[in-house]
Formats: structure tokens, C-alpha cells, sequence
């Protein structure tokens, strides 16, 4: 697609970032809200049970105290956000009722901040409080059968019996924890009321989402409800869905007349928001003696809420990977007393493909293969659960690029034979997919003489949005970029969809270029002046009334899997190298070198930028990440930056993004695939592969720490 004119393809800067550098951009808190107050929020202190009481009046003598809320007061006014699954959701100050630790109880609101957060300190409360279960294994965790629903559980053949007469064999159980997104910027509401109509300004991945929710849960017109989120600072899935808090900030300034601002602590962050479920799983492969696939078989269980059966099932992606005759999963929920899970970074690749990518390079060993070869071996040629063509693959050739930077070659394939004085090396590597989805999207163009405007309802969450609309309209419109402005997130544009699941570049893109199209016609026609055209575009094998659906704030999609005509998928391949010392255990990732191919890549800079942070969120998630559980009080310990473990520039390698080049003329017009989550799949089992090479400790239980290396 790229050529010497063309502006796509070509790396950009982000036309936002002077904006962001000088503190212009307005991120929700930002939002001037003249006359505001200030809410914070009480949450519970147990993980199950009842309220059984209040005692309000320390708090209310906190001077500027204006009003709290609790199930006693505002219980009716409002409805819990609908769920993003089945089942029924938690709820917060509709009942007396606690789910889980940290839920939102009671709301303070006074003049100030600090006199809030004081009254919030001041607020007793008495529990009727029922022990609670944790996590797996917890006395009264209830452990279900998945309904079948939003997922399918992959079939083909018969698995069992061929996994039974399989002569090499990996039947191996693994886990992955439980993780929080902690997005730079927290999660923070600001709402007022003028007459009927009410504003909300809060980071969204989805505005006409938050907007829709809010109205139903308020009994309201959804027309009478504005969202404003034009600068997310970081969401990673956790901003996508509704939360409590957001309906609850309304009725505040409702009662109150006045705007009432909310800006949530970090360790409130971990419990009244989403995160990442704790996942297990069983996975068995049988292959026959020269590394051909003849089974696969993995069983995934996720934890959730009691009263929801959020999952995210990986399994679609995993029973697709390799060319493989008989093939069954299945995904199990376990309820425990916990906050529900939601999306972060690929929702169910990143613990799906940890047993896989691990049993694959365990399989390797028992056949004495290269990993890399294996992979070659059992590359697939189309679908293998519905035979249908790839719209393209390009698996094999971000191996070969990737391990050719790598030095691959010069490895030696027994276990602790590579070191370097105290440290043995380990190489290992992964594959990476993602599959390639897009959502019906409208835009807005105007054209006045040289100048573009484009505006949508789309988000950009730090990843380059902006830059890509302009690009696409300006090569488009044949304008300069730096002609091109864009406005996002505000209900008042054209509807976008959730910026998520790798989607929205495609989304977006092809919406701003039909509405182009439209403006290209009349110029054609010998319109001049202002031209303004507004399209929609609604990816095919969707029906239009899924435009609808995105405009109701409901989802809509065309995955890449599932489709009629092709399975669409983004591949990669990942090369690490791990150094774990000798006498302290200590695990190093000096280098690592992936290659994605992803169709059309609009922006390279931007899109580097994407992948790199997946790889390092990989390498967090593989050595760093998990938030840890008092079992006793199902409470999360570690809720704050300092004793959640992440990677800081010290722990983060030397990298290498390898952009294999990648036409794509299936998945959608403008062959873009998506490169938003397909970084971080794959990079656990990486480092897992590398840390058995380098020791010889096959470890199937994520974070991997030192007390596994001694
Ligand atoms: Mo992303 S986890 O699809 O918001």
C-alpha cells in the first residue's frame, strides 16, 4: 500500500504530542467543572457479608461536609451497570449486600478533597461478616461448567483416543495470577447536571458505551447523557466497560445541584475496576514420533464474582494455532468472593497461550527438536478446526526474521550448557497471534480549502489514534497531515466502537476514509466551499443494523475468527534471553527480539511503540506481575505502585521489533490487522522456555521468582 507518496506507512510522530508535553491536552479530571465538589469513596473492609449498619456522625461533623451517600439513602436511585457477560452483577449502594473487598459502600462528598477523604476516615461501619473464599482451592469456591455463549469450545476428531495412542505425549497443568492494569492516569468521574441533561467526563475506551449504560441504570434518556473523554491515559481494557462509581458521581450532584468530581486512589483502583482473572489450565499434546500434532486437548478454568460468569476464553485462539486432526477444549468458571474480572491486554490470549507456548517447547524436549523447527512442522496451512484459508499467515517468516537477528543458530540445545561465569544463559522463544477484528464506524469529514477536520467518537488511549486518522484523511483528501485536525471521544460525533481488542485502527481508518470518499465525490462533482459528509462503515458479514447497535452503545464486531469467508489473524515470534545467576537465582532479560507481521501498518513509529510495550508487559507478566491475596480475608496485599512489581527501565531488555512486511488483501479494504495485543502474547511462555533452558526448571506457575530458581 505504501509507495513514495504515500503517507500511510510512513513513520509519524504523534500530531497530539505537542499537546500532551505542554500539558494542553485535557484529560477527563482536567475538564473544567467551575463551582466542583469533591466525592471519595468508602469501601468495604470485609470481602463477604452485609452492612448492618452505619454510624454517620463523626464524618458529617467533618467541616464542609456536604452529603453522604449510602444503601439507605440513594439505594433506589440507581441501577448496577449492565454486565459484559452473563449472570448477574455485583452491586454496590443498591443493598446492603458485600461481594468483595474494597467495594464501593458509601460515597462522601464536601467542599474539599481533604475534607472528604477525612469524613470518609470517619465513617463507622458495622458488618454481619461471612468468611469469604479467595481464590482455587478456598473452602466454598464454587467451581461451574462455562455455559456456551459468547465463545465456542473448538472440536475436531477425536481427541482422547488419539492423544491416547499418541507415542510422545505432554499432559501438564499450568497458572497464571491474578494482575491489575494500574493505567497512569486512575480512574476518575466528573459529573454535572444542567436541567435534565447530564455531562460525564471520565477516561473511556467507549463513550457511547458509558453513555448508554449510565442512562439505563438512571432510568433515563440516553439522549439527555454526554460523555467527554477526549485523552485517556492509559485503559488497557480497564476502562472499557461501565463501573459503579460513574452513576453514583451523578446522583451526588444530583442531590447536591452543583458538578461533583471523583478522583479514585490507586488502591481503590484495584477493586473497583476491573483486572485480570487468575486463570489455570490442563493441556495435553500428543504427537507422533517425527513432532506431528495428533492431539490437543486444553481444559482452561478462570476465576470470577460470585454472581458473574465473566470469562474470557482463550481457547478459540489456541485450538487454531497449529495444524492438529483432533482437537477439544473447555473453559470452567470458579465463583469465589472477589470483584469481577474484565479485559486487559489480549483478554484471553496472554494466559491461554502460557500452557500452550510452554507444552510446545516441553514437546520440543521430548522430541529432541528445535522449538523453532517444531513450530515449522505444524504450521498450519488453513484454519484447522473449520478448514477455511488464512487471509494471510506469516507465522514461519517472523520466526526466520526474528530468530536470524537473534543468532538463533548459535544456540546450544541442552539445558544449562550456555553460560557466562556465575550466570547461565537460557534462549527461548514463542509464537504470537491475535486475531484481526474490526467494528462498524462512523466519521464526520469537513473540508474547508486546504483544511480537513474529522471528528468520531473514537478513543485514544495513548496509542497513536489521533495520528492515524489524520494520516489516513490527509492521504485521503491528498492534504498535508499537518492540515488534518481531529477530535475524539465526545458523544456529541459520529459513534465509534470500544477502542479494544486491537480493533479500533481498522475501525476507525475505514470510517474516516468512507466519509473522504463522500468528500472526494463532490469535490469531483465541482463542489467548492465548505464540504462536509458524514459515513458510516460497517465491516462485511456484519448486518447495518450493526451500526445501531455501536450508536446504542452496544457491542458489534467482526472477529477474525468466526468468519465466513476467512479466519483473520495477526502472527509473531518472540526470541529471549534469559541470565539466571548461579548462587542467587536472580533472573536477567538482557535482549529479546520479536517480529510481528499485522497487514497495513499505518504509522510504524506508533506502531513500534505498540508492540514494544507488549513485549515488555510480557516480560512483567512472566517475571514481575501479580497481585497478591490475603486468603484469609480475600484482600487484595499488594494495591499501590511501590509493592506491585513491574519492570522498570533497569529490568527492561535490549529490543529489537523486527516489522515484517505483510499485504493483506482479505481481511478488510485496507488490509489492517490490528497491533494493539499481539505484543505481550506469547512473551510468558518465552521467558518460561528460556528459564528452562538456561536451568533446566520447567516452571508452569507464573510470576517465575527467584525462590523458583533456588
Ligand atoms: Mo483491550 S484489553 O482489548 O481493552
Amino acid at each position: 500500500m505504501a509507495d513514495d507518496t504515500s503517507i500511510i506507512g510512513k513513520a509519524r510522530p504523534r500530531i497530539d504530542g505537542p499537546a500532551k508535553v505542554t500539558g494542553a491536552a485535557r484529560y477527563p479530571s482536567d475538564e473544567p467543572a467551575p463551582g466542583a465538589v469533591w466525592a471519595f469513596l468508602v469501601t468495604s473492609a470485609i470481602a463477604r457479608g452485609k452492612v448492618k449498619s452505619f454510624d454517620l456522625d463523626e464524618a458529617k461533623a467533618v467541616p464542609g461536609v456536604l452529603d453522604i451517600l449510602t444503601h439507605w439513602n440513594v439505594g433506589g436511585d440507581a441501577k448496577p451497570p449492565a454486565p459484559t457477560s452473563k449472570g448477574k452483577p455485583t452491586t454496590t449502594l443498591e443493598s446492603d449486600r458485600i461481594w468483595h473487598d474494597g467495594q464501593i459502600i458509601a460515597v462522601v462528598v464536601a467542599e474539599t478533597y481533604e475534607a472528604a477523604r477525612e469524613a470518609a476516615n470517619r465513617v463507622h461501619v458495622d458488618y454481619d461478616e461471612e468468611k469469604p473464599s479467595a481464590t482455587f482451592g478456598s473452602p466454598g469456591a464454587q467451581e461451574e461448567k462455562r455455559e456456551p455463549g459468547d465463545h465456542e469450545d473448538p472440536k475436531i476428531g477425536d481427541p482422547e483416543k488419539a492423544f491416547g495412542a499418541a507415542p510422545v505425549k505432554i499432559d501438564q497443568r499450568y497458572e497464571t495470577p491474578t494482575q491489575h492494569h494500574n493505567p497512569m492516569e486512575l480512574f476518575t468521574t466528573t459529573c454535572f447536571w444542567q436541567g435534565d441533561k447530564l455531562t460525564i467526563y471520565e477516561p473511556s475506551q467507549f463513550v457511547y458505551g458509558l453513555k448508554n449504560n449510565v442512562a439505563k441504570q438512571l432510568g433515563i434518556d440516553p439522549a439527555k447523557v454526554t460523555v467527554v473523554s477526549r485523552f485517556t491515559g492509559g485503559a488497557f481494557g480497564s476502562k472499557g466497560g461501565t463501573t459503579a462509581r460513574t452513576a453514583w458521581i451523578a446522583v451526588a450532584a444530583r442531590r447536591l445541584k452543583r458538578p461533583v468530581k471523583l478522583v479514585a486512589t490507586r488502591d481503590q483502583g484495584f477493586t473497583i475496576a476491573t483486572y485480570r482473572a487468575e486463570t489455570r489450565h490442563r493441556l495435553r499434546l500428543g504427537a507422533d514420533a517425527n513432532g506431528r500434532l495428533t492431539a490437543l486437548i486444553h481444559e482452561g478454568w478462570e476465576l470470577t464474582s460470585r454472581p458473574s460468569q465473566y470469562n474470557v476464553s482463550g481457547t478459540e485462539s489456541t485450538a487454531r494455532i497449529y495444524a492438529c486432526p483432533n482437537v477439544e477444549t473447555a473453559v470452567n468458571l470458579v465463583h469465589a468472593d472477589r470483584n469481577t474480572p474484565g479485559f486487559m491486554r489480549a483478554p484471553p490470549d496472554t494466559p491461554y497461550m502460557f500452557p500452550l507456548e510452554s507444552a510446545m517447547d516441553e514437546l520440543a524436549y521430548a522430541l529432541k527438536m528445535d522449538p523453532v523447527e517444531l513450530r515449522r512442522l505444524n504450521d498450519a496451512p488453513k484454519d484447522p478446526i473449520n478448514g477455511l484459508p488464512w487471509s494471510s499467515r506469516s507465522l514461519m517468516k517472523c520466526y526466520d526474521a526474528a530468530a536470524e537477528r537473534f543468532g538463533w543458530k548459535q544456540r546450544n540445545p541442552v539445558p544449562g550448557a550456555m553460560r557466562d561465569g556465575d550466570w547461565k544463559i537460557g534462549w527461548g522463544c514463542a509464537t504470537a497471534a491475535y486475531p484481526s477484528n474490526i467494528a462498524p464506524c462512523g466519521a464526520t469529514v469537513r473540508l474547508d480549502g486546504d483544511k480537513a477536520s474529522i471528528g468520531l467518537a473514537g478513543q485514544d488511549l495513548g496509542t497513536g489514534a489521533y495520528t492515524v486518522i489524520a494520516m489516513t484523511a490527509a492521504q485521503a483528501l491528498k492534504l498535508p497531515v499537518e492540515n488534518v485536525s481531529v477530535e475524539l471521544g465526545h458523544t456529541d460525533l459520529p459513534a465509534a466502537s470500544l477502542a479494544a481488542g486491537s480493533s479500533h485502527t481498522a475501525s476507525i481508518c475505514h470510517a474516516v476514509a468512507a466519509a473522504c470518499d463522500k468528500v472526494n465525490a463532490k469535490r469531483a462533482q465541482g463542489e467548492t466551499g465548505v464540504i462536509e459528509e458524514t459515513a458510516a462503515n460497517v465491516p462485511n458479514g456484519l448486518p447495518d443494523s450493526a451500526m445501531d447497535k455501536i450508536n446504542h452503545g452496544q457491542m458489534a464486531i467482526s472477529r477474525g475468527f468466526g468468519r465466513k469467508d476467512c479466519t483473520a489473524y495477526a502472527f509473531g515470534a518472540h526470541f529471549i534471553e534469559v541470565r539466571v545467576h548461579g548462587r542467587t537465582g536472580e533472573i536477567r532479560t538482557p535482549r529479546m527480539v520479536s517480529a510481528f507481521a499485522s497487514g497495513t501498518i499505518i504509522n510504524p513509529l506508533t506502531a513500534y511503540s505498540q508492540y514494544m510495550g507488549g513485549m515488555i508487559w510480557g516480560i512483567s507478566a512472566a517475571l514481575f506481575e501479580k497481585t497478591e491475596i490475603d486468603l484469609r480475608a480475600a484482600r487484595y496485599t499488594n494495591d499501590n505502585l511501590a509493592d506491585y512489581l513491574i519492570p522498570v527501565n533497569a529490568d527492561a531488555p535490549e529490543i529489537d521489533v523486527l516489522l515484517v512486511p505483510e499485504e493483506d488483501n482479505a481481511v478488510n479494504p485496507m488490509g489492517i490487522k490490528g497491533i494493539g495485543e499481539i505484543g505481550i502474547v506469547g512473551v510468558n511462555a518465552a521467558v518460561a522456555n528460556a528459564v528452562f533452558h538456561a536451568t533446566g526448571r520447567r516452571i508452569r506457575r507464573l510470576p517465575i521468582r527467584i525462590e523458583d530458581m533456588v
